[in-house]
């Protein structure tokens, strides 16, 4: 028997009505417990791709695949999705914005609101359990749908950019606990971001992503030498400068690849 991938796309293409062709031809894969990231440059179609991956959007063709089974155009309940806007209901208070996966799954509102209780603390949250979306900030309104995405326990997390409003300190914090989080849980984690800074930190794999149309243009086994999954340590790896700058290069590559189109 063969181990299924906790995420498999195959030839996925997409336009949006008779616009351009947005993203062609993608073909990827993430390992069961494995950190994959998407970089690339603004309009490459990286949200077009999740909303694909996760089910709320249909490719014009191609597959998605979720532990071995077809899910093309409808949700899978084993992902987690953290968009890139927040999208919190603003008539809702933050406890009940986070306990509102859980209530999708049928758990009762004690039993949620223990299991997110557990959480404020570490995302920096507690005492806001009653303030509504609009008394916070960005920042913490950001870690209110990490939550929320975080209580319901997924074995599959998609990432949308979603520590780009948060200051460098809280954001180092928070990934942290991330990889601790998913290392030790085996948690699948599959990551969009501008910062290639961020994804050789973070990742076990990187596809780096071109526009116009969306294309893979290469894909970066990242290995550090190190075992340890703390962010410090694997930031001051010596081989970090060499992935930084392969996908540095790489990135440069595509852009140019789109302006002699
Ligand atoms: N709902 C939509 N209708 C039409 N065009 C869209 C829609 N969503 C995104 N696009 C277009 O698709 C391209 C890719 O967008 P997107 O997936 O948001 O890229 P990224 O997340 O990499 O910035 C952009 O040109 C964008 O304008
Ligand atoms: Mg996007």
């Amino acid at each position: 028997m063969t181990m299924s991938h906790a995420i498999e796309v195959h030839g996925v293409s997409k336009r949006y009505g008779d616009g351009p062709l947005v993203l062609d031809g993608i073909d990827f894969y993430a390992r069961s417990g494995e950190f994959v990231s998407f970089v690339g440059p603004s309009g490459c179609g990286k949200s077009t791709l999740f909303n694909i991956v996760t089910g709320l959007l249909a490719p014009s063709s191609g597959r998605v695949l979720v532990n071995g089974v077809e899910t093309t155009g409808s949700p899978s309940r084993s992902i987690g999705y953290v968009l890139q806007k927040d999208l919190l209901m603003p008539w809702r208070t933050i406890m009940r914005n986070v306990i509102l996966g859980l209530e999708v799954h049928r758990v009762g509102r004690a039993e949620a609101r223990r299991r997110a209780s557990a959480l404020f603390d570490a995302y920096h949250l507690t005492g806001h359990e009653d303030a509504y979306p609009g008394q916070l900030s960005g920042g913490m309104r950001q870690r209110a749908a990490l939550m929320r995405t975080m209580v319901t326990d997924p074995d599959i997390i998609l990432m949308d950019e979603a520590y780009k409003a948060l200051d460098y300190p809280l954001k180092i914090q928070l990934e942290s606990e991330l990889m601790d989080t998913v290392k030790a849980a085996g948690k699948t984690v599959v990551f969009v971001t501008h910062d290639i800074e961020e994804a050789v930190t973070l990742s076990d794999r990187v596809y780096v992503l071109k526009a116009h149309p969306g294309q893979l243009v290469q894909e970066i086994e990242i290995d550090l030498g190190t075992d340890s999954h703390a962010i410090n340590e694997r930031r001051l790896a010596s081989a970090f400068n060499d992935y930084y700058e392969t996908i540095w290069r790489s990135i440069g590559a595509g852009g140019r690849t789109e302006v002699a189109a």
